[in-house]
């Protein structure tokens, strides 16, 4: 096991830090802004389905619920088709009204997620076309599905999701980009200075790593707490969702992701010394926004760790923590902005003698409802 872990402390922190290899991985053969070119073969043979679809509805569970929930944003923004995001296990218990025009994509990592293979079940009955973004290769749902991309992560170990998340987020972003192509729905000047940029996003990711030392000196001072808040917005608000789950998983520390506006009807009651509060605040809209919710935090005294771009200025003076990410396209803010996350989460659970890798009560594969 220890050779396997490749010198790590852990399968976690090495598959997090496998995540600059393990995105090129999902872009590899994908992708050529040389060419202008994105392609996923497995969609191509039912483009005619995908793009007259009424609607695409994503199921999926956990991790793979939350990178959904980010390729609504990206379809819906990239390529203006209309997007549903369901947990799986309400999807099939509800009664949805679905049919040969809708397209139902499955989200899972392993690929055997009962809630969501009984949901693709459905949705097949129903006449939709069925597609699956899958890490394991061969498995229930990648068999099931008339089509898919498959996301080449390799095998994934820690029970919490990391380098599976940022797979399914490259995957999703690559089909938002070949239909927002075959759709027209962006100019060609965006597309390539998008697909440049997502060219660059492995190596932005390795430099988000880099602030690794300063996320263990902030996990030092956050393990203490008993709650805490996660907030972002647009493309970012997905991201708190994932980085509050990634810590109840680990360090069973109780947390709850927010659209930062959203947070005025309610979790700013919880606010106070105590509240460790985590903004993700790297998106370029809205930006403005997120510095006035920021200092709605800090005018109730909550601790405020910010991630934010290089040389921000508004958040950085009044948070008690800022780590810097480098800037991007904001459609592919949740790529860099998620990795913070799922290294404070590990540091705050080794820093309290967690079982990291194996979390009590949690399974890797949860192939019962
Ligand atoms: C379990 C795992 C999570 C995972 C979820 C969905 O709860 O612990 O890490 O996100 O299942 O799994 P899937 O394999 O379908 O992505």
């Amino acid at each position: 096991e220890a050779l396997e872990k490749e010198g790590y402390d852990h399968f976690m922190l090495k598959e997090i830090y496998e995540q600059p290899k393990t995105i090129l991985d999902a872009m590899r053969g994908r992708i050529s802004s040389k060419e202008s070119r994105v392609i996923l073969r497995g969609m191509e043979e039912y483009a005619n389905r995908f793009v007259r679809a009424n609607r695409i509805i994503i199921v999926a569970c956990g991790t793979s619920y939350h990178s959904g929930l980010i390729g609504e944003y990206l379809i819906e923004d990239l390529a203006r088709i209309p997007v549903e995001v369901e947990y799986a296990s309400e999807f099939r218990y509800r009664n949805p009204i679905i049919n040969e025009h809708d397209v139902v994509i499955a989200i899972s990592q392993s690929g055997e997620t009962a809630d969501t293979l009984a949901a693709l079940e459905l949705a097949k009955s129903k006449g939709a076309l069925i597609y699956g973004i899958v890490n394991s290769v061969g498995s229930s749902i990648a068999r099931l599905t008339d089509a898919g991309s498959y996301i080449h992560c390799g095998p994934e170990i820690g029970v919490a999701s990391t380098k599976a998340f940022t797979g399914q987020v490259t995957v999703l972003t690559l089909l938002a980009l070949s239909l927002a192509r075959k759709l027209s729905t962006i100019s060609n000047t965006y597309f390539q200075t998008l697909l440049s940029e997502l060219e660059l996003i492995p190596q932005k990711v390795e430099e988000t790593l880099k602030s690794s030392d300063h996320i263990k000196y902030i996990a030092k001072e956050i393990k203490g707490h008993h709650n805490a808040l996660y907030l972002g917005r647009g493309y970012n608000f997905p991201v708190a969702l994932e980085g509050a789950l990634k810590l109840k998983e680990i360090s069973y520390i109780h947390a709850e992701g927010y659209p930062a506006a959203e947070m005025k009807h309610g979790p700013i009651a919880l606010i106070d010394e105590n509240m460790p509060v985590i903004v993700t605040a790297t998106n370029r809209s809205a930006y403005e926004k997120i510095v006035s919710n920021v200092q709605e935090v800090v005018a109730r005294k909550g601790r405020v760790i910010a991630i934010v771009n290089k040389g921000e200025q508004a958040i950085t003076r009044i948070a008690d923590h800022v780590i810097e990410i480098p800037d991007t396209e904001e459609p592919f803010s949740p790529l860099l902005s998620v990795i913070p996350l799922q290294l404070l989460s590990y540091y705050i659970a080794v820093e309290l003698g967690k079982n990291v890798d194996q979390p009590r009560n949690l399974a890797k594969s949860v192939t019962v409802e």
